[in-house]
């Protein structure tokens, strides 16, 4: 995807990944909505990177906050990259059931189902409606998405049903949505990250951080927020990325627990 004169939307920009993305996409003279319901987070990004960067508060299952970022981005060039990081676990999710025999709660299954594959779809199938209108390049190419799904939606963990379930949901729609999405040229591919060393991460116990990486094979330490971005941006510039989905773990491989 020529970068020149593009914009993106990239979806919980005030995260941990998501600000790593917002800052090198920035960074390759890219324009940028960061998207975040955290607007306030957005906007101290916004600010520091300056008039590249325009911060959009809203929730990405809301269609009028995703056609508010989709406008904001258009505003800044062609919006023809979409990178939909948002997501998470929910509180009240855990094991199918509890330690006393109780099942899992269904608000919070669909409510992290919701946060991950629903607005990853919404994000996805309105962005899609305005670069179907872009100048197709020489290859037919008129956008670029990218998904977060995570190693959990591939080798889902003790107390992850709900989160695992999203994160395969997610992983499960880059081969239909490119097949759908050739139509009008656009790619779709996501990554699967393992364990990311984002400020959240960093800030939890040593206790918990050394049993994290004890399973990481090399390099031996998290991932950093800038390998994710890196990622984003060579599935960006290669055309010829399209319906995959990308680990990156450095080797790991979820245990059961
Ligand atoms: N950090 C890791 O180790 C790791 C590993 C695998 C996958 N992931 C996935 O990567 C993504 C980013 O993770 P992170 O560690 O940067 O998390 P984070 O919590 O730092 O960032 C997520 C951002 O998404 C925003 N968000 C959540 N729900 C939203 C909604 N409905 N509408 C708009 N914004 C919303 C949050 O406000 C937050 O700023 C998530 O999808 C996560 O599941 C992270």
């Amino acid at each position: 995807m020529e970068l020149a004169g593009s914009s993106a939307i990239v979806t919980g920009g005030a995260g941990g990944l998501g600000a790593a993305t917002v800052r090198h996409l920035a960074g390759l003279g890219v324009g940028v909505a960061a998207f975040d319901r955290d607007l306030q987070g957005a906007q101290r990004l916004a600010d520091e990177l300056g008039d590249r960067v325009v911060a959009v508060g809203g929730d990405v299952t809301a269609d009028a906050d995703v056609q508010a970022a989709i406008e904001a981005a258009q505003s800044l060039g062609t919006l023809s990259i979409v990178v939909n990081v948002a997501g998470g676990g929910v509180r009240g999710a855990g094991r199918t059931l509890d330690r006393d025999g109780s099942p899992h709660d269904m608000e919070a299954f669909v409510g992290t189902m919701a946060m991950n594959a629903f607005g990853t779809f919404n994000v996805t199938r309105l962005a899609a409606a305005t670069m179907a209108g872009n100048e197709p390049d020489d290859d037919g190419q008129r956008g670029v998405v990218v998904n977060t799904g995570s190693l959990a939606g591939l080798e889902g963990q003790t107390g992850q049903v709900a989160y695992a379930a999203a994160k395969a949901a997610i992983l499960g729609m880059s081969l239909p949505l490119a097949r759908d999405l050739a139509a009008v040229g656009i790619r779709v591919c996501a990554i699967a990250p393992g364990t990311m060393g984002t400020p959240m991460m960093l800030s939890a116990p040593d206790e918990l951080k050394d049993r994290l990486v004890s399973s990481i094979v090399f390099p031996k330490r998290m991932g950093r927020p800038e390998e994710f971005a890196l990622l984003v941006e060579s599935i960006v510039r290669n055309p010829y990325l399209n319906g995959e989905n990308f680990r990156l773990d450095g080797a790991l491989r979820f245990p059961p627990k």
